[in-house]
């Protein structure tokens, strides 16, 4: 697979910066095994702590607690901005629900990505500024689907 060096440099970067612990041997190269295996593992607790933090602002909007859900919309905001590079190119092979769709778009991926960000960030600020409301499914959801309409693009059916 011919990779665009700019993709790829800029991916390598993004990793470097978030520090996610993946160091590609040599760049234009797709991840090694080892290193798809880390990829995912850091996708599935990314994804995990993001669906556990929205548990947690359910709670803590039920509760009528703000500072709490801005804590758990603030978490949820800081693994969004990480998503892109999660998912350098190369990395939809192996045991991944990552489908292949998402290199051939990278960009609306990244602006799905930056939805969420921008879904969490409204929740922070209206949680801080005590303008939240007070129905958790609406407060969570208004987080989840962005959640969802990138799932439904980017994400492949569990296998059976
Ligand atoms: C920009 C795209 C995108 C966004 C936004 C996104 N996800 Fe994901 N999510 C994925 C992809 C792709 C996978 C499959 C990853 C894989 O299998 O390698 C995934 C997988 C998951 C998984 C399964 C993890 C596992 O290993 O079992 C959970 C849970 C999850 N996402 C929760 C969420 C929650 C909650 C949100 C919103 C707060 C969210 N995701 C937002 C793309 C996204």
């Amino acid at each position: 697979m011919k990779l665009s060096s700019t993709i790829v440099k800029r991916t390598l970067s993004a990793i470097a910066v978030v520090a996610v612990g993946v160091a590609f041997a040599t760049a234009g190269t797709s991840p090694s095994d080892a290193q798809m295996n880390e990829l995912t593992k850091q996708r599935s607790g990314a994804m995990k702590s993001m669906g556990g933090n929205m548990k947690k602002l359910g709670a803590a909007v039920a509760g009528g607690d703000n500072a709490a859900a801005a804590a758990a919309a603030a978490a949820v905001n800081e693994v969004a901005s990480k998503i892109p590079s999660l998912f350098p190119e190369g990395s939809g092979t192996g045991e991944t629900r990552a489908k292949p769709e998402i290199w051939q778009d990278f960009a609306d991926f990244r602006s799905k990505a930056n939805a969420l960000e921008a879904a969490s960030a409204k929740v922070v600020a209206d949680a801080s500024g005590g303008s939240l409301g007070s129905d958790p499914k609406a407060v969570v959801g208004s987080i989840g689907a962005t959640c969802g309409a990138c799932h439904k693009a980017y994400r492949a059916p569990k296998p059976e």
